[in-house]
């Protein structure tokens, strides 16, 4: 038996995801619909970060201003994030043993660490991003790979349930658990 399938096995059996697993009926679709709402403010927020860094929209705002109005947003949708996608996991632990779940979290450590750099960066360089910083290409390309990584992840957080598409590469498939 594999590790993921011994750790999705002991979850599912844990008191704790017992009981809500004996209220799945609403709970997961309330989970889902809070996890699907994040979604929304997360690539809300990136979003207007990156256009504003691209000089596409937002510039009557300066950078610092940009990441001030929009990050605290970002940081509590990934918390709220975090908080659902567990709670999911602890009623229906599928997601733990499939490849899609995993790139996905590796993504959104890339993306939450690239985030928290940006964020340093302009309070310590705000002058700078306004000034020279922002037109730069490099910077530019950055941006566009952020929004990639976070539209990457809602694509893998669909694939979850989808994820024999990885076909032996899943280990649900070996292991059965998503048919
Ligand atoms: C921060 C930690 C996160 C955790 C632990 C997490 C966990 C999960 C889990 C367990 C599911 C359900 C999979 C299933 O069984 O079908 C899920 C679904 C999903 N997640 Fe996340 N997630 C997180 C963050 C995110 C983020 C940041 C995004 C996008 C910005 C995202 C996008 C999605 C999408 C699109 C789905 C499919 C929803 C559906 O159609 O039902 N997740 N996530």
């Amino acid at each position: 038996m594999s590790v993921l399938k011994a750790l999705h096995d002991w979850i599912q059996a844990t008191p704790p995801s017992l009981l809500l697993q004996k209220n799945e009926a609403w709970f997961m679709p309330v989970m889902q619909s809070i996890h699907i709402a994040g979604i929304g403010v997360v690539l809300a927020c990136v979003l207007m970060m990156t256009l504003r860094v691209l000089g596409v929209a937002g510039g009557d705002r300066t950078v610092l201003q940009t990441q001030e109005r929009f990050g605290p947003w970002l940081t509590g949708a990934l918390w709220l994030m975090l908080a659902t996608g567990l709670l999911i996991i602890l009623c229906e632990p599928r997601a733990i043993d499939t490849v899609s779940f995993w790139m996905k979290m590796f993504l959104v450590v890339v993306g939450a660490l690239v985030a928290w750099a940006f964020q340093r960066s302009v309070h310590a360089h705000a002058a700078e991003w306004d000034g020279t910083l922002a037109r730069k290409g490099s910077v530019k390309a950055m941006a566009i790979a952020t929004l990639v990584v976070w539209i990457a992840i809602i694509f893998l957080g669909r694939f979850i349930a989808y994820d024999q598409i990885w076909g032996k590469l899943s280990p649900s498939v070996s292991t059965g658990s998503i048919q």
